[in-house]
């Protein structure tokens, strides 16, 4: 495979990477919980606030009009990353919490009556559960949970038996923030439609590492984050299909979501503006405009030959510390490593390893369901983006080596 550019050359680009802490070089390896930012999108934000803030959509004064063009070239962007048909698809949030408390309140109040059904997957992290679990309840609807192996994998075969006439939906993530598996999307979606069933996708971990075209999945609806694929905290994407946008009804009310406001009655704006209420976060509409740019100019061939050989690699060398075992050993995974020891617990060597300039989570990683599964109180979780390396992750080996001797 042909790289432009050397690994080195794009650490460049992420002038945090050269940071240094408790006097050591930084090794970044929680890019699960949220990615680094490239200069690009860091120049900006600081572009913004210096040269071009004003609201949008509101003002026809010249800084107004700028920065409702940008903030729209942004959603244009971000339709053409995905594949959407339509950019009136893209419906800007605050991440992919948002996005999933925004579909789940807006389709129950459409869709959701006694005695019907929503299916979640056992390796949700609780943004895909709770808030199904909380309108399913306020609807009197049941939550239903499509289990999964010891592996960490989907039992897919089960998914046409849990699925009844009452289904309405089937939310479920493109890849597991704890366990890194990739779920075979495209065939829930399949079953799903067979049945006239909707699909969430929840793609939070894998916007940044895999290519997604939401027209070649014929996926219902997709959320995701722009702070685990380069851009800004804070703002994220809902994607639906147009037709299925027009049938939900807003979620917050509020100024741009409006067409007409009079005490007796409210008109609705039209797409995307009826799920935006209030003033949105502007430099992070920009800013995730600016990380696609940048994903796109080191290429998807690039990131996934990269996270694939640190995830072979990291995996064969963490397996030669004594006691460690993963957690999350399915056949298709992308580049997350949970891990866990029978005698040590995780907080203590994430401690331990922080000290020697080593970033990890540890935890439950807001899956609570999943620990449980596996009867486990938490895992060391080290997860890659393309621009980490091997000698990073001889650095995680060796500092989960010296913890170990410390706390044994
Ligand atoms: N969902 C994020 C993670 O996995 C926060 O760390």
């Amino acid at each position: 495979m042909i790289m432009t550019r050397t690994i080195e050359d794009i650490r460049e680009d992420f002038p945090i990477l050269s940071r240094k802490i408790k006097g050591k070089d930084l090794v970044y390896l929680d890019n699960g919980a949220t990615t680094q930012k490239p200069l690009q999108v860091i120049r900006a934000v600081e572009e913004f606030y210096r040269n071009e803030n004003s609201n949008i959509h509101r003002g026809v004064h010249t800084l107004s009009q700028e920065a409702t063009t940008k903030y729209e070239k942004a959603r244009e962007l971000t339709r053409d990353f995905i594949g959407a048909k339509n950019s009136n698809e893209i419906i800007f949030t605050k991440g992919t919490t948002d996005s999933i408390n925004l579909l789940a309140n807006s389709f129950a109040k459409q869709f959701l009556k006694k005695g019907d059904e929503v299916i979640v997957s056992a390796m949700e992290h609780h943004s895909n559960i709770v808030p199904w679990q909380m309108v399913c309840e306020e609807r009197g609807a049941n939550l239903k949970v499509l289990p999964i192996n010891k592996k960490g994998e989907l039992l897919i075969e089960e998914l046409e038996s849990l699925i009844s006439p009452n289904t309405k939906i089937i939310a479920v993530n493109h890849i597991s923030n704890t366990l890194g598996t990739i779920n075979p999307i495209e065939r829930i979606i399949s079953i799903a439609h067979k049945h006239n069933v909707k699909v969430l996708i929840d793609a939070a971990q894998s916007i940044a590492h895999t290519p997604i075209n939401v027209q070649e999945l014929d996926v219902d609806f997709l959320a995701f984050s722009g702070h685990k694929m380069f851009a800004p905290t804070g703002v994220g994407v809902l994607y639906g299909k147009e037709e299925l946008l027009n049938e939900l009804p807003p979620y917050q009310g509020g100024g741009d979501m409006i067409k007409e406001v009079t005490f007796e009655k409210t008109t609705y704006n039209c797409l995307p503006h009826k799920f935006e209420a209030g003033t949105p976060n502007i430099v992070g509409g920009i800013g995730l405009g600016e990380a696609i740019k940048y994903i796109r100019s080191v290429g998807f061939e690039t990131i996934e030959h990269q996270e694939k050989e640190l995830l072979e690699y990291a995996t064969q060398e963490l397996l030669t510390i004594e006691g460690l075992r993963i957690i999350g050993t399915a056949e298709h995974k992308t580049s997350v490593i949970s891990f866990v020891f029978d005698d040590v617990h995780p907080f203590d060597v994430g401690t331990i390893i922080d000290q020697l300039g080593i970033a990890v989570r540890t935890g439950h990683h807001c899956t609570q369901p999943l620990m449980q599964f596996f009867e486990i109180p938490g895992t060391i979780r080290a997860s890659f983006a393309f621009y980490n390396t091997k000698e990073e992750v001889d650095k995680l080996v060796n500092g989960v080596n010296r913890a170990l001797r410390m706390l044994r």
